[in-house]
C-alpha cells in the first residue's frame, strides 16, 4: 500500500548501522526523515549519505531525527561508510537500516518494481513528532536528491504547523508567507494584527510570524 500525507507512518523494528531500532522509540516526539537511497558502495549513494551528514545541524537545529535505508546488509553499509567519508569528508552520523528481508521497504513502499524490481528508489518521508507523514518525494536512482530543498520544506512544514500560514513556490527562512486561504479576513484581523498585503483577495501576504532562521552550511 502506498503512503500518503496525513496518514500515520508505520513503526517498525529494524537492524541499522547504530543497532536495533524501534522507529517510534528511536524518534520519540522528534520530527524524522526516513530515506531510502537504492545501493551501498554506487556513485550517487555516496554523494547523497555525504551530504546528509554535512547537514547534521541544520536537522538538529530543527529537531530532525534522520535514519537511511536499503536492501544491503549491515557488514556492507558499515564498509562502505568508510568511503562515504573517504569521498566526502563527511562521517555518516545516521543510522542507516539494512533491510535484506526488505521489511521496512515494503512497509513503505520503497521498492517500485517497473523502476527496478529488488532495488529501493530514493524515497524521503518526512514524519511529524505526532508520528504523521507530512511530506513524500521520490527520485530515481539516476537523480540524486537536493537534501537543502528537503530542509526548506521542513522549515515550511514546521512554521505551517504553528501558524495559519502557507508559504509561496520558493519560499525560504524569513520570507514573507501568506495568510492561510481556511482563514477568513475576520479572522485575519485578529491573527495578523499589523495588516497583510492583499495581492488578490484569496493571496494576502504577510511577514512571516516567528524568528528567522541562519543560513544552511555548505
Ligand atoms: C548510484 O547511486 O549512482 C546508483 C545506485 C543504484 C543504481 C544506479 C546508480
Amino acid at each position: 500500500m502506498p503512503i500518503r500525507l496525513g496518514d500515520t507512518a508505520p513503526n517498525f523494528t529494524a537492524d541499522t548501522t547504530e543497532g536495533k531500532v524501534d522507529f517510534y522509540k528511536w524518534k520519540g516526539d522528534s520530527w524524522a526523515v526516513l530515506f531510502s537511497h537504492p545501493k551501498d558502495f554506487t556513485p550517487v549513494c555516496t554523494t547523497e549519505l555525504g551530504r546528509v551528514a554535512s547537514l547534521k545541524r541544520e536537522f538538529v537545529k530543527r529537531s530532525v531525527k534522520v535514519m537511511g535505508l536499503s536492501v544491503d546488509p549491515l557488514e556492507s553499509h558499515k564498509g562502505w561508510m568508510k568511503d562515504i567519508q573517504d569521498v566526502t569528508g563527511h562521517a555518516v552520523n545516521f543510522p542507516m537500516i539494512a533491510d535484506a528481508d526488505r521489511k521496512v521497504s515494503d512497509l513503505y513502499d520503497m521498492i517500485h518494481p517497473n523502476a527496478n524490481d529488488t532495488l529501493t528508489v530514493r524515497s524521503v518521508f518526512v514524519v511529524s513528532p505526532d508520528n504523521k507523514v507530512k511530506l513524500t518525494l521520490t527520485y530515481p536512482a539516476s537523480t540524486g536528491r537536493n537534501f537543502e530543498e528537503i530542509l526548506r520544506a521542513i522549515d515550511s512544514l514546521q512554521l505551517t504547523a504553528n501558524y495559519s500560514v502557507a508559504t509561496p513556490s520558493d519560499w525560504k527562512q524569513g520570507e514573507d508567507v501568506i495568510i492561510a486561504s481556511s482563514v477568513t479576513d475576520e479572522d485575519a484581523k485578529k491573527k495578523f494584527p499589523d495588516g497583510w498585503n492583499a495581492r488578490k483577495p484569496y493571496l494576502r501576504v504577510v511577514p512571516q510570524p516567528g524568528k528567522e532562521r541562519s543560513a544552511i552550511a555548505r
